[in-house]
């Protein structure tokens, strides 16, 4: 049985404030009961150190948003693997849609950040996913094929248990619209045996695969309870600690 894994994506939202609130929010919603899945919150890198002193003592996990794949050096901007670790950073988003969109992430620097991470002990969780053009046009298996043999080449099995892989269809993205439940089990199934594939049954069987794209507390449980749907990266709604927290309490 894998365990599930609700990671909370913030994106650019909060300072340091209402970063510190909405943790506080988060900690003091699920404190009642131990949640069943694994729950990680990505904030912004600057309240990073901060929630992690806050989420001391309770269930939660910190992640960052991405990683650079050098470990220093003269990158202006760009933050590496041991300064997340510093502040208690245990997870990093690697290749969010947005990141491939907007800032020239591609195929190859993917899978750099991803040997990075992978190095330096920081749970990756991989994000793939197809845009609403690629669907129409019936290259959704085809897309997320590419995307992940290029973000796993030259990674080693023994480093595939630490390993998260989120399937976030784009056009489903902050839009309101998500995958069905069928649409989410159909690609989570293929991603399964992609792995099965590149590494064997035993890893794709024991791989948490989230689903990510507008999943809110009312559609939750229902994408879910798919067999190879372990949990999910959630952007939106992972901005208001109930909605959240009942999310958590979907798995
Ligand atoms: P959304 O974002 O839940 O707001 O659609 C998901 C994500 O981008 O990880």
């Amino acid at each position: 049985m894998r365990k599930k894994l609700v990671a909370g994506n913030w994106k650019m939202n909060t300072d340091l404030a209402s970063a510190e609130t909405l943790v506080r929010e988060i900690v003091g919603a699920l404190k009642s009961a131990t949640p069943k899945a694994t729950v990680v919150l990505c904030p912004p890198f600057i309240a990073l150190e901060r929630m992690h002193q806050l989420i001391h003592g309770t269930a939660l996990h910190i992640g960052a948003q991405n990683l650079h794949f050098e470990n220093d050096g003269a990158f202006t901007g760009e933050i590496s693997a041991t300064m997340l670790k510093s502040v208690g950073c245990e997870y990093v988003i690697i290749g969010h849609s947005e990141r491939r969109q907007f800032f020239g992430e591609t195929e190859y620097t993917v899978n750099r950040r991803l040997l990075h991470a992978i190095k330096n002990n920081l749970r990756p969780i991989v994000c793939v996913g197809e845009t609403l053009e690629h669907r129409e046009e019936g290259a959704t298996f085809n897309v997320v094929r590419r995307q992940l043999t290029g973000a796993f080449y030259n990674v080693e099995e023994a480093a595939m248990n630490s390993v998260v892989i989120a399937y976030e269809p784009v056009w489903a993205i902050g839009t309101g619209k998500t995958a069905t439940p069928e649409q989410a089990q159909e690609v989570h199934e293929s991603i399964r045996s992609l792995m099965s594939g590149l590494y064997s049954r035993d890893i794709a069987d024991a791989l948490p695969i989230l689903y990510g794209g507008s999943v809110k507390a009312d559609n939750a449980a229902t994408i879910f309870s798919q067999p190879d749907v372990d949990g999910g990266l959630i952007g939106g709604a992972s901005l208001k600690a109930k909605e959240f927290c009942a999310i958590v309490n979907a798995c």
